[in-house]
């Protein structure tokens, strides 16, 4: 007869594992950088050698980062997240899951609209100024346009998204509940 003890089950992770915990970090701290620097971009005029070489860097960066982000997605994919705290109230877990999900179609629709935007151009992109990745595309500026505003667009969804989440973080962080923790380094941690 099997007895309810009512303690977790011992094979059911409270925490990420490390890998989710070091993707985490690192694709937020490159996110933010390459937010910062999409900014950047606008400051720079247009016309001039240096904006050619900086919008190149920005593409290059952006395509490693994306590069990433599909490792996390998958990563996340084939790892399922620890369940949350069973005193989380509903209106919580749903806030949670919908920003955990706009943040993953984020991540995702903007380097996919750069990369898209890139080659209906005819500049293309130059990969770290190294490898030329000739446009696949027509030099359209009307299909450029509709790509190059989702990537703005996208861009200030994700500044909104990213504010959300750090508030409900910090949150967490100071209520203590343990939220904060599963995603926080630590030596205990798989
Ligand atoms: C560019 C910035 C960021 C992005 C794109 C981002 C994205 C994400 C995503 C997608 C998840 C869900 C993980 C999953 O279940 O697959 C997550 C979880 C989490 N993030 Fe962030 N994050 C960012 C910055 C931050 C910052 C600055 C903090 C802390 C102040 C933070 C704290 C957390 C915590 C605590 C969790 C775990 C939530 C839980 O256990 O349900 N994140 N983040
Ligand atoms: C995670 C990936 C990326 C993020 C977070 C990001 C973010 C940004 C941001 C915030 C801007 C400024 C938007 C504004 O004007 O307010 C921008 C501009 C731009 N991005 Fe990205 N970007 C990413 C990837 C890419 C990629 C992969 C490409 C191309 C291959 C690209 C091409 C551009 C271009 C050409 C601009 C200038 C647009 C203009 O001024 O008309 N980006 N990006």
């Amino acid at each position: 007869m099997q007895v309810d003890s009512g303690s977790p089950a011992p094979n059911v992770p409270e925490r990420y594992g490390r890998v989710a915990i070091a993707l985490h970090w690192l694709i937020a701290a490159l996110i933010s950088a390459q937010i910062a620097f999409g900014w950047f971009l606008g400051e720079v005029p247009r016309g001039t050698p240096m904006r050619g070489i900086y919008v190149n860097l920005h593409k290059s960066t952006g395509l490693t980062i994306a590069l990433l982000i599909i490792f996390r997605l998958g990563w996340r994919l084939t790892h399922p997240p620890p369940p949350l705290p069973s005193f989380m109230p509903a209106w919580e877990r749903v806030a949670s899951r919908v920003n955990h999900l706009a943040l993953y179609v984020c991540m995702l629709v903007m380097p996919a609209s750069g990369y898209i935007a890139s080659n209906f151009s005819k500049f293309g992109i130059k990969l770290f100024n190294v490898v030329l990745l000739p446009p696949w595309g027509v030099d359209d500026k009307r299909i450029y346009a509709v790509f190059n505003t989702t990537h703005i667009v996208t861009s200030y969804l994700l500044v909104g998204l990213i504010a959300l989440h750090v508030f409900a973080a910090v949150r967490h962080a100071f209520r203590r509940d343990g939220v904060f923790a599963r995603m926080w380094p630590s030596r205990l941690s798989r």
